[in-house]
Formats: structure tokens, C-alpha cells, sequence
């Protein structure tokens, strides 16, 4: 099993969760109730699944490809760090990835 820990977009939550490897983060983060709309489950058609990866976790990541980047492009408060999460696979060189919400998504649970 991988840890993930997510952490609110404000900072003053973080949950810790233990998943399968080979699932995407998208799932887990959704599973794990985090706010993250993923509108077109991992087509690469939205940048709902954005979320900012800790700075210290961010090279253990695969670098992402181009179709991610120029999704990332389009994701409001996108950072340097940021990923999108439906493109990140769970392996066990991830135990302990800590990832952050963008504000933006609480907003657009509201809608
Ligand atoms: S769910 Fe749409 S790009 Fe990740």
C-alpha cells in the first residue's frame, strides 16, 4: 500500500490514506471524499484533477507529458508543481507523496 497524505487548499486540513498501487491519484483523492471534480475521468479533456504536489515530492514524480502540460496551462492556480491527478499512477517510489488542493476546486463544488 502507498501513502498519500492531501492537505485543503487553506492548509488547515490534511488526511492521511492508504491505496493500491496502480491506481490513479484522481481516484483515491475521490475516494477519499478531496475535492477534485475530474470532469473527464482522465481523458485529458479538463484540468479539474489539478493539484499542487508538495515541492519535496515533486521530482519523484514521472515527468509529465506534453498533453498534461498544455492541459496544466488551462488550470487556474496552477504552479510549478502542479500535476494533474488522473495522470498520476501509484507506485511504491510514491509512498508518501503529499499533494495540495487549489482553492479553485471548492469553488467549483459550489456551482
Ligand atoms: S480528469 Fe480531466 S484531465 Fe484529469
Amino acid at each position: 500500500m502507498i501513502k498519500i497524505r492531501f492537505i485543503s487548499a487553506d492548509g488547515s486540513e490534511t488526511h492521511e490514506v492508504e491505496a493500491a498501487e496502480g491506481l490513479a491519484l484522481l481516484e483515491v483523492a475521490q475516494a477519499d471524499g478531496q475535492p477534485l471534480e475530474g470532469t473527464c475521468e482522465g481523458q485529458m479533456a479538463c484540468s479539474t484533477c489539478h493539484v499542487i504536489v508538495a515541492a519535496e515530492d515533486f521530482a519523484r514524480l514521472p515527468p509529465a507529458r506534453e498533453e498534461e502540460e498544455d492541459m496544466l496551462d488551462l488550470a487556474a492556480g496552477a504552479t510549478r508543481t502542479s500535476r494533474l491527478a488522473c495522470q498520476i499512477l501509484l507506485t511504491s517510489a510514491l509512498d508518501g507523496l503529499t499533494v495540495r488542493m487549489p482553492p479553485e476546486h471548492r469553488d467549483m463544488q459550489r456551482r
